[in-house]
């Protein structure tokens, strides 16, 4: 069977840079307490009246260049955001229209950060088959209008940042190269572990007015149980994937996991035993990006050349669902 690999890479990152001392002056915090616990030092803000699909239209325009092809030859776009532009139809149709490609099929993935390893591993999937030839495969997110910057909305608010990352996925020339094999779980057990409850369909009406002085508007987390199930299940599923393949920890060039806090990289990479500097990290400068966050760093990667033809990575993330995933692949 064809194997399937990444043709293209391309980020794109708003302007606005938005750090741990600007956030001081919105409710209490600290530049201290910040970096300590998760390493970040900057994010970046869209602007006001600047959509998902706007983002996501800048990272899949520098993918499509990257991989040396038009629009045009795009045959099917997945989409993953946890931040839409509205809550429905998906951003993949607004995608798709910025694009001036009417009539290519729109996915839309709603796996928050594991969004990139499942939309991954859908067009892997495609490609394989032989069911289409050249996919985008783009994430986005705008957090930055959906988190509350008061007291109560800290642990939350401090985290995240807006940008987008996309690549292009298509049939692997030589056997050699390209995915090798995707591992992806889920334990809706923690569905409420990190959520929105904004919407719920179960109320008639599904949004009141209460809902706003109430904080239902904003997302809520439970952050030592996120912390505590990704740095238990990110190991555990790097160990099996690589396991499935027969691949050692050392064969592994660089891991370049979803930048949810440089903690709970640091802690994975103690527990593999792998040096840290083999876990790439860019939160520092982005904060958490969802499911724009693995196509960003990738393409950080590449540009740095930390990654050549042969070498072995493997992606990795963990988020709300909670799902997660690794995915190895022979650059
Ligand atoms: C969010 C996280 C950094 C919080 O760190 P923590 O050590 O668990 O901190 P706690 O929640 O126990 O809070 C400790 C104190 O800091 C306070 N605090 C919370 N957010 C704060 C902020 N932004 N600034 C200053 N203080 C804050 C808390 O109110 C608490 O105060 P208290 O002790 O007086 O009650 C950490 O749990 C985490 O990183 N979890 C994973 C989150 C994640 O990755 N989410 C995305 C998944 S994709």
């Amino acid at each position: 069977m064809t194997r399937s690999r990444i043709l293209g890479v391309g980020r794109f990152l708003p302007e606005k840079r938005v750090t741990n001392f600007d956030l001081e002056k919105m409710f209490d915090t600290s530049d201290e307490w910040i970096q300590q616990r998760t390493g970040i030092v900057e994010r970046r803000y869209a602007e006001e009246g600047v959509y998902c699909s706007d983002l996501a239209l800048e990272a899949s325009l520098r993918a499509l260049n990257d991989a040396g092809m038009g629009a045009e030859e795009v045959d099917f776009i997945i989409f993953a955001t946890l931040s839409p532009d509205h809550h429905f139809p998906g951003s993949g149709c607004h995608l798709q229209r910025k694009l001036g490609i009417p009539e290519v099929g729109c996915l839309d993935v709603r796996n928050q950060c594991s969004g990139f390893l499942y939309r991954l591993a859908v067009a892997d999937a495609f490609v394989k088959t032989g069911v289409y030839r050249r996919i985008l495969v783009v994430g986005a997110e705008v957090h930055s209008s959906a988190l509350d910057f008061t007291n109560r909305g800290r642990d939350v608010a401090v985290l995240f940042g807006d940008g987008a990352g996309a690549v292009i996925v298509g049939p692997s020339e030589t056997p050699d190269r390209g995915i090798l094999s995707f591992r992806l779980h889920a334990d809706g057990r923690y569905a409420d572990a990190l959520r929105l409850d904004i919407w719920d369909i179960s109320k008639k009406p599904y949004i009141t007015e209460a809902d706003i002085p109430e904080g239902r508007v904003w997302p809520k987390m439970k952050g030592k149980e996120v912390f505590r199930m990704a740095v238990t299940k990110l190991p555990e599923t790097i160990e099996q994937v690589l396991a499935e393949n027969g691949l050692r920890l050392e064969q592994i060039r660089l891991f370049i996991p979803h930048q949810a806090n440089l903690r709970i990289n640091q802690f994975c990479a103690a527990r593999l035993g792998v040096p840290e500097e083999k876990f790439f990290s860019n939160i520092q400068r982005y904060g958490n990006t969802t499911a724009a966050s693995i196509p960003i760093a990738l393409s950080e990667v590449l540009e740095q050349g930390a990654i050549g033809e042969g070498d072995h990575i493997v992606l990795c993330g963990f988020g709300a669902g909670f799902t997660w995933g690794a995915v190895p692949i022979r650059w």
